[in-house]
């Protein structure tokens, strides 16, 4: 397996636990609840369920296909971007509910949205120019 494909998945693993735990402190403090809630579940829906299945997508629907990915160079940017798009939005929406409206805040949450946006896009035109149907 190549190593930013074990970096996808050992991220997503770190996500759930980090999801896992904010889920945790959220049913013990139910009043503060509110102000994580997008963190936790994007840590879980975009951090742990979407970076498993980049990981997983890369390393395993090229070999369906028998090809290889169309771009490493791609595969390795969008790592980069999913990563510091999804630690900057699980930052910044505790401190923008927490009162923090600041213009660092909102700036980090329109990078951060963005490079997560970017990312998505990223992923979807490296598999779409990948995948191909196999012909018996
Ligand atoms: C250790 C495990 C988990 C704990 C303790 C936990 C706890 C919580 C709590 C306390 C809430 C707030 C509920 C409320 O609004 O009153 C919540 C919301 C949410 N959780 Fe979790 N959670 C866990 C795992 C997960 C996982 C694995 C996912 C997704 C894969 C997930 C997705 C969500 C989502 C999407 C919401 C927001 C739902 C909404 O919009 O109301 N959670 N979670
Ligand atoms: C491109 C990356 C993404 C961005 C920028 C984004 C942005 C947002 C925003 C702005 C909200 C509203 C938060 C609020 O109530 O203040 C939201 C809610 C939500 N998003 Fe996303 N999202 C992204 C990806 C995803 C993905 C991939 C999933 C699921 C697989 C997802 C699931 C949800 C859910 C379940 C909620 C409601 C949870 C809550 O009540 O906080 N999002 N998202």
């Amino acid at each position: 397996m190549e190593k930013i494909i074990v970096w996808y998945l050992r991220m997503s693993i770190i996500y759930f636990a980090a999801g896992a735990v904010i889920g945790f402190i959220m049913i013990l403090s139910p009043n503060e609840s509110g102000y994580y809630v997008t963190a936790h579940a994007h840590l879980n829906l975009l951090g742990f369920m979407s970076m498993m299945i980049y990981g997983v997508g890369y390393h395993i629907l090229p070999k369906f296909s028998g090809r290889h990915i169309y771009s490493p160079k791609i595969m390795h940017i969008q790592f980069w971007f999913a990563n510091a798009g999804l630690v900057g939005l699980a930052a910044g929406w505790p401190l923008r509910a927490m009162g923090n409206a600041s213009n660092f805040t909102e700036s980090l949450l329109i990078v951060s949205a963005l490079l997560s946006f970017v990312s998505v896009l990223l992923f979807a035109f490296n598999l779409l120019k990948t995948i191909k149907a196999v012909t018996l």
